[in-house]
């Protein structure tokens, strides 16, 4: 699996998503960060979801609620790392006002256009949906107080590039706020081969001490990786048989080691110390 390999299967698994969503006009199909399965399923509450477009909730294909991590304050600068059909980045427009902006970013057309009719239909305007790559975030230094992003970290096959470039468009003391799919424990080897899982959020997961090592690595601190809904067998098990594992063989090595995780981080207060003899 190389990297190009790697970021063409996830462009067009959630390239076909989404215009499986913008055709139909609801749900799509696809298990395991597709739609109605055990990683995506009730995350929102329906206060939450009932003022969205009704697409921008179908092509929810998160594994958490960043949102609901932390408190967003009015006028604030969000930044949603994969925005996919924009859900997060809408209900963050909500909480900074018309004095905030929210930004999502996201490297698969398809999806930028469904996340901009969904914002064109919320009459959300200030929200801007950005094209690229969250290993090279096309925003200047030090621009975001927060950046949420929700079950697409571990997609990527550069998770250092990715946390080096959150912590540089952070604001100091700004805040990272993501939910992701992490690992516990030894996962057979098999499963981190394959391109299927891998696009399906499962083979590229890091295990929760090294999403923590990395997030330090970057300069992060007060760092917290915090499990909240473990996967059993059953929960993959759909997922894995379509993918050609044979779930009941692998069942004692899949049991409980994946889970959705809440991650928070925050970018250090600049330092405005001169030199060793001030600090002392
Ligand atoms: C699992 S979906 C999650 C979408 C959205 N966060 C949600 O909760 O519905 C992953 C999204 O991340 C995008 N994505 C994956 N890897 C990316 C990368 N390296 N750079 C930018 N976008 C990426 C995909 O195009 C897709 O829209």
């Amino acid at each position: 699996m190389t990297e190009n390999s790697v970021e063409a299967a996830v462009r067009e698994k959630y390239g076909a998503i989404a215009k499986a969503v913008s055709k139909s006009g609801g749900c799509c199909g696809p298990t395991a960060c597709g739609c109605g399965d055990p990683i995506t399923s009730n995350l929102y509450s329906d206060t939450e979801t009932q003022e969205l477009p009704p697409d921008a909730v179908a092509v929810s294909l998160g594994c958490g609620n960043p949102t609901a991590l932390l408190q967003l304050e009015p006028g604030q600068t969000v930044l949603d790392l994969g925005s996919g059909g924009g859900i997060d980045v809408l209900l963050s427009a909500k909480h900074v006002g018309p004095t905030g902006k929210v930004y999502g970013l996201d490297m698969t057309d398809e999806m930028l256009a469904l996340a901009r009719e969904n914002q064109r239909k919320a009459g959300a305007t200030n929200v801007e949906f950005l094209s690229g790559t969250i290993e090279a975030i096309p925003l200047p230094d030090n621009s975001v107080d927060v950046i949420i992003s929700n079950c697409v970290i571990n997609l990527s096959t550069d998770k250092d590039a990715v946390l080096r470039e959150a912590f540089r468009v952070l604001k100091p003391g700004g805040r990272f706020a993501v939910s992701d799919v992490v690992v516990r424990g030894h996962v057979p080897p098999d499963l981190r081969r394959s391109m299927e899982l891998w696009a399906g959020c499962i083979a590229g997961a890091l295990e929760e001490h090294e999403y923590d090592a990395k997030l330090r690595a970057a300069g992060f601190t007060e760092v917290e990786v915090e499990a909240w809904r473990i996967y059993n067998v059953d929960d993959v098990r759909s997922f894995l048989t379509e993918t050609g594992f044979d779930v009941d063989q692998l069942a004692p090595e899949v049991e409980g080691r994946f889970a959705s995780a809440f991650v928070r981080a925050r970018k250090p207060e600049t330092n405005s110390c001169c030199g060793p003899e001030c600090c002392a």
